[in-house]
């Protein structure tokens, strides 16, 4: 389209009030065929700007509208995306507060990344670590229930749903924008056995078993970070004390944490503790340790993606690859076949144990 008849289109538009990052909700109401055909061009435009092989990254719409080899797309998608209020024009511009990500053929809109001090209340996360924990995630059987624990954008409750459409999730979150843009995100991958609740971790959910628990939990390094709500490892414990009254018989449960790490009070030790307050089973643990570094007095940071299943008596913890070596080492399907390994051939006889390169030894 030339310049000049995309100005005329712009401001054709009446301005919109300014909606800022972390605070614009996308148009709940755009229609389903709208949606179908935005999503096609958002793959569309994606696949001439995203590299092969690299993991997916989240992409600013206005970037995807205006990259050059899009231009003969920017007139059918920019009116879409009007309609469903993902950009806005100002002052003859054309700006968006939301990005796009495409992981397994579904698309993902949620807030650009902003520095910690600047993000408001209702921020969500902006896939910092999505993308990765994808390559991890054990995939519902039929008829599974699936829980996603701070859903956010509805990232890996999307995924799981896509994943198998024949069993249900449930995304919870605090954050009431939340799951507005998980519900917008639904609609625009045309996915209907999901749905969105309101939930102080587990608080809404009384009764419910689930097959399958993940929570991407908003726990980073504690100095640095405090946000997305409520951060911090207390929640971990809260978590995790809650967890057995929900996790079924057989189920799963995979978390993404980051927690302080010492010899005198191992984070196993506290996982142990958290499970075993309103139940008598015993737990069977992997983790992935995706980051480790030493602490200011010696101590250690960690951040792992941790399965859990109910089963022989057994503290199992593998410190595998980083993130990226892992992602570009192997297909899900192999790592969660390597996690399954881990967790099967486990020794009841070795009741717990820490693999000794934790400690680098
Ligand atoms: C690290 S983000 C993960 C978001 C999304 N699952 C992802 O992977 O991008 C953590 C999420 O937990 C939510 N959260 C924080 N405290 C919560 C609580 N007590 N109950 C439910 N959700 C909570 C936050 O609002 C945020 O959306």
């Amino acid at each position: 389209m030339e310049t000049n008849r995309l100005l005329k289109r712009i401001t054709q538009h009446q301005e919109m009030e300014a909606l800022v990052v972390g605070q614009a909700i996308p148009n709940l109401q755009a229609g389903a065929k709208s949606l179908k055909r935005l999503k096609r061009l958002l793959h569309g435009m994606m696949r001439t700007i995203n590299k092969p092989h690299a993991l997916p990254e989240p992409l600013s719409l206005t970037a995807l509208l205006f990259s050059r080899s899009n231009w003969p797309l920017v007139d059918e998608a920019l009116d879409l995306m009007l309609e469903c209020e993902l950009v806005y024009i100002k002052n003859h511009a054309i700006h968006s507060p939301f990005t796009a990500t495409c992981i397994d053929d579904i698309m993902i809109i949620t807030d650009h990344d902003l520095p910690n001090d600047k993000q408001p209340q209702w921020f969500l996360d902006p896939l910092w670590e999505a993308p990765h924990l994808a390559r991890y995630m054990i995939q519902p059987a039929p008829g599974f229930a699936t829980l996603d624990v701070g859903s956010g954008c509805g990232v890996l409750a999307l995924l799981s749903a896509k994943r198998n459409k024949a069993s249900h999730v449930t995304g919870i979150d605090l954050n009431l924008r939340a799951l507005d843009v998980g519900r917008f995100n639904a609609l625009l991958n045309g996915l209907e056995n999901i749905e969105f609740l309101k939930s102080d971790l587990f608080t809404s959910l009384k009764g419910l078993k689930f097959d399958l628990v993940f929570f991407n939990s908003p726990t980073d390094d504690e100095e640095k970070f405090e946000t997305l709500l409520r951060s911090g490892s207390g929640i971990l414990a809260e978590f995790f004390s809650a967890l057995p009254e929900y996790l079924g018989e057989n189920g799963y449960c995979q978390i993404n944490f980051a927690v302080n790490e010492s010899l005198a009070d191992p984070f196993s030790d506290r996982l142990r503790k958290w499970l075993s307050v309103h139940s008598a089973s015993t737990w069977q643990a992997h983790v992935y340790i995706l980051e480790d570094r030493e602490t200011k007095n010696s101590e250690r940071w960690i951040r792992g993606w941790l399965t859990l299943r109910r089963g022989a008596r057994g503290f199992f913890m593998s410190k595998h690859y980083q993130y990226d070596q892992l992602a570009y080492r192997a297909s899900t399907e192999e790592n969660i076949n390597h996690i399954f390994d881990a967790m099967n051939n486990w020794s009841e006889s070795g009741s717990y144990q820490i693999a000794t390169d934790w400690w680098g030894g």
